[in-house]
């Protein structure tokens, strides 16, 4: 016995070891302070025509751009891996795009059909899909183009339309990722005017300016149509922070139920103001860049990709996100269920 030992030992250090609950694989689980389960998981996907299975996007090794019928495949084991909801995005032919992108408010477009086609499955599962003209402009803007600049309100009464198409197809949940200034409201009214009130709003609030889109844009088709143009005008600027708290207020005021902010991993203090100031349902966009780059570096033996993978998941949901939309869903879905097993 050492004489420098007290009876009683108070105060930090050695009584205090923070090492003891980290000693053992049960005991940190027994303290973890937040889990990732299949319910935090939401699977964006691509669909294109067609009846091409799928075909590999080359700047997102792993992710496919699926026919519709591979798409309701794809969403039938997403739901039985207990997967939520998906997103679904649309290829659209450059023959069908045009300046104002009206293919967007075509009730039988490629998105609309396929939000049917999953509809008809009657899965426990949320469709989501965007609000937003890019995918079906010449420009690849979100909106309508004006003497060189994207105009808002013009651009509204388009995405109200397209918002419409897209419930009307069955859509559960709306998301305009557009940033127009007053559109959530604008939508709000409208589906509830078409009696479409129990249809879901998911904003994207808080969506900045982002290099990380890149490879989203080569998947959907939209960065040969965008060139050099940006999205600076309408997308927000990423020193900002104050700001993406008064986006996210202003939706919710107009009425949006979920709120997402996006891009995820840079962007966690977002996720954490916003969780912090309005607890509300708030989302993670892992988005593209994201999954490329822990793609890449993982084929590259940088790291191990599962570990990668799911340290990224659990610390978005840390900073406060209700879920993630990662394009990992599904073999982090898989990745849960067999590490339950064992
Ligand atoms: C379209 C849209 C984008 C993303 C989701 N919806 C791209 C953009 O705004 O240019 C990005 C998703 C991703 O990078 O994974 N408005």
């Amino acid at each position: 016995m050492s004489g420098s030992r007290l009876p009683y030992r108070v105060g930090p250090y050695p009584t205090t070891r923070l090492r003891r609950n980290r000693r053992n694989d049960w005991s940190r689980r027994m303290v973890a302070e937040n889990g990732l389960v299949a319910d935090d998981l939401i699977w964006p996907l691509f669909v294109q025509e067609g009846n091409d299975p799928r075909v590999p996007v080359p700047s997102m090794p792993g992710v496919d751009r699926l026919s519709i019928e591979s798409l309701t495949e794809a969403a039938t084991e997403a739901e039985q891996l207990g997967i939520p909801a998906i997103a679904i995005f649309p290829v659209i032919e450059p023959q069908q795009k045009n300046e104002d992108g009206t293919e967007a408010t075509n009730p039988e477009n490629l998105v609309c059909r396929a939000i049917r086609a999953v509809a008809n499955r009657n899965l426990n599962l949320g469709i989501i899909c965007d609000v937003a003209l890019d995918p079906f402009t010449s420009h690849g803007q979100d909106g309508l183009v004006r003497n060189g600049y994207v105009v808002n309100d013009e651009t509204v009464d388009v995405l109200v339309q397209q918002a419409l198409v897209q419930a009307a197809a069955g859509c559960s949940i709306i998301a305009p990722s557009d940033m127009m200034d007053g559109r959530v409201g604008a939508i709000r009214n409208a589906l509830d005017l078409a009696g479409h009130e129990d249809v879901r709003i998911l904003s994207y609030a808080a969506k900045y300016a982002s290099a990380f889109y890149g490879p989203f844009r080569d998947a959907v088709g939209s960065t040969t149509s965008l060139g050099q143009g940006d999205k600076r005008t309408y997308q927000m600027d990423p020193p900002n922070s104050d700001e993406a708290l008064r986006e996210v207020a202003l939706d919710i005021s107009e009425g949006a139920d979920m709120i997402m902010v996006k891009p995820g991993l840079p962007y966690l203090d977002i996720i954490f103001r916003v969780k912090e100031t309005f607890g509300v349902p708030t989302y993670a966009y892992q988005v593209s860049g994201e999954y490329a780059m822990i793609t890449n570096s993982a084929d590259q033996g940088s790291f191990d990709r599962k570990q990668a993978v799911l340290e990224s998941l659990i610390c978005l949901k840390r900073a406060g996100a209700n879920g993630i939309l990662t394009y990992f869903a599904l073999e982090t879905a898989r990745w849960l269920r067999e590490d339950q097993k064992t």
